[in-house]
């Protein structure tokens, strides 16, 4: 048994119990490689300012590039007797090269040591989140170029509505991921500030530089107040709400992925790929990515609830509470990650059914709003037109036909304003070819989109 870093001040031993309770090297180890680098940094600067000599820096900086070498080959097994990969790492240093490793830890805490670790893994998550999400921009733009002509019903209360292309359905999803890049981004500007050298909660008796530390550790800002940079966890908290709106998009698509998918849409198949079959129907092919991932959307607002529920009326400075702030964190991004790989693949393979989708889309009396907007067109008012459609669509429902079904003579008894050039006004093509307002569903405009995009992905 080795004995505590901080045990000067006990006469016994902690009970067994106590150290499995206390103990966070379990979920903490994960960060091994930040604390290293931030604890290689520290030294650079305490010896650059004279706190610790350049020999005991050297050693420490040597020692510790060893200790990650040990680690990532699998060589070290960490103990719950140290209690956090701080001290796990600090213990080790210092059993290879002495007081050299005792010093490492001069104008230094945990709680902005800790504080910077895990600033340094949500930046590089960050990053690897929106190289993913550009993966998914990507390929809705792709998936939207191949159905810029693929007729589809739009719905409202997943009733029929008005006819859309595929492709602009598809680039409503890139707004949504767009606007998720957008948000991650700005949750790294606030992730990049730099709580190491606060110390404790009231910042340190020794000259340190901490703009050096800002600039090894690649830094933009320095924390300005050692009180609020041992106690913020703002970042995680956004981080953990970027990814919650993140996977609220992705559940929405895969909602309707696992809708249309279905024998009674039967607008997409998904890949066999990514599909699965069950183990007593033989005839089944079901959408598991598509409702796993919409599962883990619950997990992750669980994640993000429960780093509030922790920070919530914690006192200034640190509490160990805030221990509990690295399982969300962690699960959130693994979480994250995995969903959108396989949601990319999955859609890049995604088989669509443009007959019928089309087919749907001339149903449902989707062109009655055009119809509406032709008569306006002979001059009526629309709350007119609206009612006179209406009449119209109640006639045609109860015969089992559409619109364009009836003869000219039967829509005029409707209204006189009927002509005969009615009915390519309310073909599917020309609704939505006919739409002008900015942003909407005609091709020419869905178009204008894709382009955009693509030259937004440059950037
Ligand atoms: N393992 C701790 C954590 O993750 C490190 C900070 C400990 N600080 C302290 N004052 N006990 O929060």
């Amino acid at each position: 048994m080795g004995k505590k870093l901080w045990g000067g001040r006990f006469a016994k031993k902690t009970a067994t119990l106590m150290d499995e309770f206390n103990a966070s090297i379990e979920f903490d180890q994960k960060l091994y490689k930040h604390d290293i680098l931030g604890s290689t940094a520290h030294a650079k600067m305490l010896a650059k300012q004279g706190i610790i000599s350049q020999e005991d820096c050297d050693s420490i900086v040597k020692c510790l590039a060893e200790i990650l070498e040990d680690i990532e080959a699998g060589r070290i097994e960490f103990s719950i007797e140290y209690e956090d990969i701080h001290m796990n790492i600090e213990t080790i240093l210092t059993e290879r090269i002495g007081d050299a490793g005792k010093r490492l830890h001069t104008a230094r805490s945990r709680n902005d040591q800790v504080a910077v670790d895990i600033r340094m893994y949500v930046k590089d998550e960050i990053k690897n989140i929106i190289e993913l999400l550009k993966k998914l921009q990507k390929t809705l733009i792709d998936v939207a170029e191949e159905n810029k002509e693929t007729v589809m019903p739009g719905y409202t209360h997943l009733q029929r509505a008005q006819p859309v292309t595929f492709a602009y359905y598809m680039m409503a999803y890139y707004q949504m991921f767009k606007r998720d890049e957008d948000r991650f981004e700005d949750c790294y500007k606030r992730t990049d500030c730099l709580p190491l050298g606060c110390g404790a909660l009231a910042g340190t008796t020794y000259s340190t530089d901490r703009q050096f530390l800002a600039d090894e550790l690649g830094f933009a800002e320095l924390c300005e107040n050692a009180m609020d940079a041992v106690s913020d966890r703002d970042f995680a908290l956004e981080f953990l709400s970027s990814c919650s709106i993140m996977m609220m998009h992705l559940s929405r698509f895969c909602e309707e992925l696992v809708v249309w998918s279905s024998s009674e849409f039967s607008f997409v198949e998904m890949d066999d790929a990514y599909s699965t079959g069950s183990s007593i129907m033989p005839q089944k092919k079901n959408p598991d990515i598509a409702e796993l991932i919409r599962g883990k959307t619950g997990r992750t607002y669980g994640n993000m609830i429960t780093l509030f529920t922790i920070m919530k009326s914690l006192t200034l400075a640190y509490n160990k509470d805030m221990q509990e702030d690295k399982p969300p964190v962690f699960d959130s991004c693994e979480t994250v990650k995995a969903s959108l790989e396989i949601f990319t693949d999955m859609l890049r393979t995604l088989m669509v059914k443009k007959d019928n989708m089309e087919a749907a889309a001339k149903k449902g009396f989707t062109n009655a709003t055009d119809a509406a907007d032709y008569l306006v067109s002979k001059g009526l008012p629309f709350r007119e037109c609206h009612e006179i459609i209406g009449n119209i669509v109640l006639t045609c429902l109860k015969r089992g036909i559409a619109i364009e079904d009836l003869t000219l003579e039967e829509l005029k008894e409707f209204s006189p304003c009927f002509e005969e050039d009615v009915y390519g006004k309310i073909d599917i093509r020309s609704c939505i070819a006919a739409k002008k307002s900015y942003g909407s569903t005609s091709f020419e405009s869905v178009d204008t989109m894709i382009k955009n995009a693509r030259e937004d992905m440059k950037k």
